[in-house]
């Protein structure tokens, strides 16, 4: 697999959780996709509703970034029926020498199901297992009780306020532990 600074790579990797499978995003996906992020409530906290364009793009450059960077977003499915419940990452930004980043997003109406959790947990040991960095960081909101929650049943812990893009956001953060 690539890094940083080598081959490009198309491939994304397949993870299997206990109920669900981290599998690479597809255009057929876009659908389910773009209604999550024409949902005002879904998107409270990720910066307010898109269209179905944009939304293309968002899950294009998650995709993307596994060509780039060998690291990337994958779909969250359901082992059961493979109906996809929503997204988590394990990426990097633009930033060169950045940490290794999470992010998840769960379908409004899967919520509350410990989808997210699961999700990130698998992502964040393989992002570990995968990349040589020292820690792993997510950006949440301090109005978003809900992925707070979830970043500290995997394990991540409050930094502190930092500058996002202009605005101030909470950074958690977790250390590589082997
Ligand atoms: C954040 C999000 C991914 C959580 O998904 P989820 O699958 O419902 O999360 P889980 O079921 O794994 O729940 C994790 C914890 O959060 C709690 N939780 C879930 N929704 C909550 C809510 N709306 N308010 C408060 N706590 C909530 C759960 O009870 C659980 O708590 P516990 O550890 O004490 O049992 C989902 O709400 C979402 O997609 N939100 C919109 C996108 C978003 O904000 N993404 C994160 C950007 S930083």
């Amino acid at each position: 697999m690539s890094t940083v600074d080598g081959e490009p790579t198309s491939t994304i990797p397949r993870i299997t959780t206990a109920r669900l499978v981290l599998r690479g995003l597809r255009a057929g996906d876009l659908d389910a996709f773009a209604e999550n992020l024409a949902d005002p409530i879904a998107t409270e906290h990720l910066g307010g509703v898109v269209d179905r364009r944009a939304a293309w793009r968002v899950l294009a450059a998650g995709t993307g970034f596994w060509m780039l960077t060998g690291a990337g977003w994958w779909g969250i499915a359901l082992r059961e029926t493979g109906e996809l419940v929503g997204t988590v990452g394990a990426f990097f930004r633009e930033t060169p020498g950045a940490d290794l980043e999470l992010g998840w997003s769960v379908f409004r109406r899967h919520w509350r199901r410990g989808y997210a959790s699961e999700a990130a947990q698998a992502a964040l040991a393989f992002g570990f297992e995968r990349h040589a960095v020292p820690r792993a960081i997510a950006h949440i909101d301090g109005r978003n009780a809900a992925s707070i929650r979830v970043s500290a049943r995997i394990g991540m812990t409050y930094e502190g306020e930092v500058d996002f893009y202009g605005e101030r956001t909470g950074r958690y953060v977790i250390a590589r532990r082997s």
